[in-house]
């Protein structure tokens, strides 16, 4: 059956989230930015795939996701969906995106979902943003939250440490996150904050919790797909299990065809036409 006849039950929803949290089974996420690997990830039974605007750093090279456009997100967004049949697709409103106005962030998340076959979006940030996030919600577009360390504010706070292990911080970050449930958030990214205020939030919230960095109590977990295989390796966040060490793989395969070619090894007759 061909993806576009693909029946929307066999889809991962909002509500399937929920019922996942309600009977303890944990949701596996990661991140794609395009088909190949976004199939995969499919074939392996993740449940969220996000299309993040860490495609900024992992793909195009930047050294923040600031500049990460919606005409990027759009395009990464449409090539993963086109790949994807079960797991549900969360898109990035990019930086400055949803935070001029309601009607721009209606504009831009509906794009997101009417161009790009979004089935939900994310936005990074906490009681700034409640209207916007009741707008989309309104509007029948399911918003992911993002608390905790928040990439797109990178020059504001000037460091990628660790958010919430002083007081009044922890505190605003749970106000925040009880704030975006009750405004309508369907799901909430807690990006390196510690365990235990991770699961003080989980416990706090009926919707699921989905940690990077946030330790073990969280309702589901997402890493960086590029971090996970090993394939970005400019740096190793504590948080970060590799499973694989796909870059020294893939290094080596490519020093192997520079010889090769050199050497007059590669093509053989084998892979020549007569
Ligand atoms: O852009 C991204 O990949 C993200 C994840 C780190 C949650 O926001």
């Amino acid at each position: 059956m061909s993806q576009e006849t693909a029946p929307r039950s066999r889809k991962v929803t909002t509500e399937a989230l929920r019922r996942m949290k309600a009977k303890g089974k944990k949701i596996a996420c990661l991140t794609a930015y395009d088909a190949l690997m976004a199939e995969l990830c499919d074939r392996a039974g993740i449940d969220v795939l996000l299309v993040g605007d860490s495609v900024g750093t992992v793909v195009q090279g930047l050294d923040t996701t600031v500049s990460v456009t919606m005409d990027q997100m759009a395009y990464h967004c449409l090539v993963v969906a086109r790949a994807v049949r079960r797991a549900m697709i969360v898109v990035d409103l990019p930086f400055l995106s949803f935070q001029v106005s309601e009607e721009e962030a209606l504009r831009n998340a509906g794009r997101l979902m009417k161009e790009s076959q979004a089935e939900a979006v994310k936005l990074e940030g906490g009681k700034p943003f409640l209207k916007v996030v009741r707008r989309l919600d309104e509007s029948g577009i399911p918003v992911m939250g993002h608390l905790g360390l928040t990439p797109q504010s990178i020059h504001r706070f000037g460091t990628y440490k660790v958010r919430g292990t002083d007081p009044e911080e922890r505190r605003r970050i749970l106000e925040d996150a009880r704030a975006l449930e009750e405004a309508g958030v369907f799901a909430l990214v807690l990006e390196k904050v510690p365990a235990d205020l991770g699961r003080e939030i989980t416990e706090a919230l009926e919707i699921p919790t989905i940690g990077i960095g946030a330790g073990p109590h969280c309702d589901g977990q997402i890493l960086v797909t590029h971090d996970m295989l090993g394939l970005f390796t400019r740096f190793h966040p504590r948080f970060v299990r590799r499973y694989a060490e796909l870059a020294h793989l893939m290094e080596e395969a490519f020093r192997h065809y520079v010889r090769d070619v050199r050497e007059g090894e590669f093509p053989n007759l084998d892979e020549s036409y007569p």
